[in-house]
């Protein structure tokens, strides 16, 4: 098992996350993609960056409300369901995939309003009780992974299978088919068998302490905002 628990994801780990991604769009089966990539917005407040430390969850639901238009979004090892909740907050259709059951919390900081917010006591947000398996995958447009454990090879696998997208920050191999050879970082792991899987993958990073590098594949189903800037070819 690999930890890498408060450790700072440097530069040097993003480019290297680049050069895997770059590869992956020289794949036969993906599509021509090019940097800069339609995921490159500007963020959406350039001056929280140093403040923004923790609120892992506010911030991945503010990069996909920005990214994505609302879809069919599963939050794979999803915990006590924030994200999920937020989303649907946001006309997003989700469900938490877990093994474990948690509630949710009943407060949150919105990030943007900085201030706390109450989440009603009747709140709910669908619930799979089930570890992942990626047959899931079929009912949804977008698969997302947060530090879960035993799926991200699962999760490519359903990306492969059915088309859906995926956004995942892998952190630890716990429950995964495969480790990676001494040397290799599990993150870079999981790039190169997205790439093997023939998965267009774009690395992206958000402010948060831990492992904050995510690797996003729009998918088939999943409708990207702001399509014109997607490149023509
Ligand atoms: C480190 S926690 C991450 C929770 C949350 N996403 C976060 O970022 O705080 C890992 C989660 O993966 C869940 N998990 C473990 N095995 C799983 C599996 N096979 N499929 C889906 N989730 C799993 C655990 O129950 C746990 O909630």
């Amino acid at each position: 098992m690999t930890k890498h628990r408060n450790k700072e994801y440097g530069q040097e780990w993003f480019e290297r996350l680049q050069q895997i991604a770059r590869g992956s769009l020289q794949h036969p089966t993906t599509p021509p993609l090019a940097f800069p990539h339609p995921l490159d917005l500007p963020p959406s407040s350039g001056g929280e960056l140093r403040k923004m430390k923790k609120f892992r969850f506010q911030l991945l639901h503010r990069w996909l409300v920005e990214h994505f238009e609302p879809c069919r979004a599963a939050d794979i090892g999803g915990g006590k369901g924030l994200l999920a909740y937020l989303l649907q907050e946001s006309g997003w259709e989700t469900a938490v995939i877990d093994p474990t059951y948690q509630s949710l919390p009943d407060k949150y900081k919105d990030i943007t309003l900085n201030r706390r917010v109450r989440i009603p006591a009747t709140a709910r947000v669908r619930h799979i009780t089930k570890p992942f398996d990626s047959q899931m995958g079929q009912r949804f447009d977008l698969l997302i992974g947060m530090h879960a454990h035993g799926s991200m090879a699962k999760i490519i696998d359903a990306a492969a299978e059915y088309g859906c997208g995926f956004v995942l920050f892998p952190c630890c191999v716990i429950d995964e088919p495969f480790f990676p050879p001494i040397g290799v970082s599990w993150l870079e792991s999981v790039a190169d068998y997205a790439v093997r899987k023939g998965q267009a993958i774009y690395p992206f990073r958000l402010n948060f302490k831990g492992q904050n590098i995510g690797l996003c594949e729009i998918g088939k189903r999943a409708q990207i905002r702001n399509n014109d800037l997607f490149p023509s070819t």
